[in-house]
């Protein structure tokens, strides 16, 4: 069978394998999936041994970014992003692409049925995991996009690289005004058990909050938005299915049915 797999540290705990293995079975690929862990150095000698015989790897913390530099050809989307979380290779050159934002809007809009356009909409974050979304997010055409961050000069310099693609502003936590119709958080913030400093009034009754991350208990940022009374607050384990059924389709030219494999993680993590 043709192999692939995730190349990451920490990666024991990435439920890659299983999602990818779970689309193969369900659509009849003959593929095997594994997880690799690659130490920081070395990472770019993991990649030239792994594509000797290997078909697609999934790219993830903290090698996203080397992964980006080190690839021969990236799709339009992952030069934006700045990362890369899925590579092949083409005619002897290693192509770079990046699902993650892809993988966020599917989630947003057809699992969540929650619709971007026109809407305003509060991304808390300017990190890799808040550029790697922001294009597809932007042409999805809300009427506004906020980019809030602790450190305001990381979200003006991606107001600046994307505003070719939208309507894009970037803000301080403190300086938000007024109540938004989705927050996605894209902070490391719920990692340390945090919740960024937001202004009461940003969240009202019709506000879905989003928190990029996910686990067994409902993420810090998630807890944080019900108190405020949000309509739902949704974590990111769609995401991941999401992101992974996009890398599933560029290996293998087939889309996955993503719901019995969100149920069966769902189910898993009780
Ligand atoms: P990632 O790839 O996960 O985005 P990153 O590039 O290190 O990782 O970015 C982390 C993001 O989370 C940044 O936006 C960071 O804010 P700063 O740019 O000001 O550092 C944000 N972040 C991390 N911890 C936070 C906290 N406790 N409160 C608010 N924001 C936090």
């Amino acid at each position: 069978p043709d192999q692939y797999a995730v190349m990451g540290n920490p990666i024991a705990h990435s439920k890659s394998p299983r999602i990818h293995r779970q689309f193969a079975e369900q659509t009849g690929q003959q593929i095997e999936y594994r997880a690799l862990r690659v130490d920081e150095g070395d990472f770019e000698q993991a990649l030239e041994h792994f594509f000797k015989q290997g078909k697609g790897l999934n790219i993830t913390v903290p090698f996203k970014q080397r992964a980006w530099q080190l690839s021969g050809r990236l799709s339009e989307r992952a030069q934006l992003a700045g990362a890369v979380n899925t590579l092949w290779m083409e005619g002897g050159v290693l192509v770079g692409d990046n699902t993650d934002g892809c993988g966020l809007v599917t989630d947003l809009v057809q699992n969540q049925r929650l619709l971007i356009n026109a809407k305003r909409v509060l991304l808390l974050g300017a990190g890799g995991a808040a550029r790697g979304v922001l294009q597809p997010l932007l042409a999805e055409g809300p009427a506004k996009l906020v980019v809030a961050n602790r450190t305001l000069a990381r979200a003006q310099e991606l107001v600046e690289l994307f505003s070719p693609f939208g309507v894009v502003e970037a803000s301080s936590f403190e300086a938000l005004r007024g109540a938004f119709d989705l927050i996605i958080n894209a902070t490391s913030a719920s990692l340390e058990g945090e919740v960024p400093p937001l202004p009461p009034g940003v969240v009202a009754g019709h506000t879905h909050c989003y928190d990029m991350m996910y686990g067994a208990e409902p993420t810090a940022f998630n807890r944080w938005a019900k108190s405020k009374g949000a309509k739902d607050c949704i974590d990111g384990l769609g995401m991941l299915v999401e992101q992974a059924a996009e890398a599933f389709y560029l290996w293998r030219g087939v889309r996955p049915d993503t719901q019995p494999v969100l149920a069966a993680l769902r189910a898993e993590m009780g």
